[in-house]
């Protein structure tokens, strides 16, 4: 068969979609998937550039839907190091093709508009992959909740919201405030689930005792703080009846609460994150100060039961995304990173300054890939096709559908020439930071290639990152496929 040239062609991978596995050549004109054909039929078609991708298998991009670039000091002492251009290029390196950070409303900002506009003048022209953002809410005045239909109009069409932090917090009636609204505008509500309140008071009685070490922010931080909070989010998002999502889930109490909430037939979901099926509490413990490395928020759990239960969760679909929650702080920097913990009263530092997070962004599909737990399709739907979905982005993202799909793939290393078992270490990453808590972690592959609308952005063992600051695009986002159109809310039904 005669075929109009293509751009690219893959010949022979492994294609694997969140449905279907099989053995396919992928034609690529103008950025989009042009044709899947079956294997080696598209062996002598013309194409500028012919990649053979012989048992390799290859993959929508990945979509990593919780990454925090560019923000101001919020989790604590500490800004976060990575920008649009490190953060995306990380993003690349490890075979993630769209990110969504986020825009957060300051406190006293009665306004989201100018925020965005400030956010996507940070990320325009600078980034290596695809981007949308999502607004944080932390001022729902009723300026702020009526401009949800304009975020819509701007292809935003999810907010974040949380439950702790002093200068994010918002109270219960304010979250319905705010999931009603959503339910009127179509938006995701993405929630931050810890008691606030307990927090304070956890680490007013471990202070008090002058417990102050690293590995005393996960006692601060029990399970029961996250699952009461969990519990508290679905009984507020089943009030207003609107989908929400529970962000970086790391208990398997609040796994639990999501699971029946599910089962019940309400439209809960919710996310978790590489460090939840990696870390315990152990690296917390690590000597020294080094264990600030691993402290984010949820914390790492107690053991190996903990992270067994979050893979279940993954794998029997609790949890419907896998995202980094990427936010990246220096350890060696004494005033804007973990080190600004530190005080000559406090060597140990103390922990409730150390800025909360961990980078991942480039990590993440290697990680989960390499652990060989979730079949090709789980691995593609949780870490692609389901935020795209989820998020407003399919089929345009996390598919490969010809004629429809970007043209953003993920390819491996063939089976055949595997890598040998090796550990990630920070000096092979591209982020802007001097750790991982991944540090020694051994992997088993790595991203060979990366495409972001047809152009090979990422090639390993040639150049590394190849792609251009600058090619990386806003996306607009629709209403989420798990978000159906509403009736008005009733008041009166309850
Ligand atoms: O510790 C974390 N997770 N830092 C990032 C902020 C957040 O709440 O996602
Ligand atoms: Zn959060
Ligand atoms: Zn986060």
């Amino acid at each position: 068969m005669l075929y109009s040239p293509f751009d690219c062609v893959i010949l022979d991978g492994t294609v694997v979609t969140a449905a279907d596995v099989g053995r396919y050549d992928i034609g690529i004109r103008g950025g989009k998937i042009a044709l899947l054909a079956p294997a080696r039929s598209l062996a002598t078609a013309r194409a500028s550039r012919v990649i053979n991708a012989e048992g390799a298998y290859v993959m929508p991009g990945g979509i990593d839907a919780h990454v925090h670039l560019s923000e101001p000091e919020l989790f604590g002492k500490g800004k976060s190091a990575d920008d649009f251009t490190t953060g995306s290029r990380s993003a690349i390196a490890g075979g993630t093709t769209t990110i969504i950070a986020f825009a957060p409303q300051g406190r006293s900002d009665p306004s989201l508009l100018n925020i965005l506009d400030a956010m996507q003048q940070k990320a325009s022209n600078v980034t290596y992959c695809d981007y949308s953002l999502h607004l944080i809410i932390s001022n729902p005045t009723r300026q702020a909740l009526d401009e949800f239909k304009v975020l819509r109009e701007r292809g935003v069409s999810s907010v974040k919201i949380y439950m702790t932090y002093e200068d994010l917090r918002i109270q219960d009636n304010q979250i319905l405030d705010v999931l009603l609204q959503s339910r009127v505008d179509g938006i995701t509500t993405m929630i931050h689930a810890e008691n606030g309140d307990m927090l304070n008071w956890m680490t007013e009685q471990l202070e008090s005792r002058n417990l102050l070490a690293p590995k005393y922010h996960a006692t601060s931080r029990p399970q029961i703080l996250e699952s009461e909070a969990t519990n508290r989010a679905i009984a507020l998002s089943q009030l207003i009846e609107t989908p929400i999502l529970i962000v970086h889930v790391s208990s398997p109490l609040a796994a639990n609460i999501i699971r029946t909430a599910q089962t019940h037939g309400h439209p809960i979901y919710a996310e978790t994150c590489p460090q939840y099926l990696f870390l315990t509490r152990k690296a917390l413990e690590a000597p020294g100060f080094e264990g600030a490395k691993c402290v984010c928020s949820p914390p790492p759990r107690d053991g190996e039961a903990d992270l067994e239960s979050i893979w279940k969760g993954l794998q029997n679909g609790t949890f419907t995304i896998l995202s980094s929650d990427h936010c990246p702080f220096v350890y060696e920097d004494s005033v804007n990173g973990k080190k600004s913990a530190i005080s000559e009263d406090a060597p140990l530092g103390r922990f409730k300054y150390i800025p909360n997070g961990c980078p991942g962004v480039e990590t993440r599909l290697p990680l989960v890939w390499s652990a060989n737990r979730l079949s090709p399709q789980k691995f593609v739907e949780v870490t692609s096709t389901n935020p795209a979905k989820l998020y407003g982005l399919y089929p345009q993202k996390g598919a490969l559908i010809p004629g429809v799909s970007d043209a953003d793939l993920t390819i491996w290393y063939p089976e055949s020439s595997a890598l040998e078992p090796f550990p990630i270490t920070n000096s092979a990453l591209h982020h802007n930071v001097d750790n991982t808590p991944f540090e020694g972690q051994m992997i088993t592959q790595w991203p060979r290639y990366t495409l972001l609308r047809g152009e090979v952005v990422w090639d390993r063992d040639n150049g590394g990152v190849v792609g251009k600051e600058g090619y990386g695009q806003f996306v607009e986002r629709g209403r989420s496929e798990f978000c159906s159109e509403q009736p008005p809310w009733d008041v009166e039904k309850f």
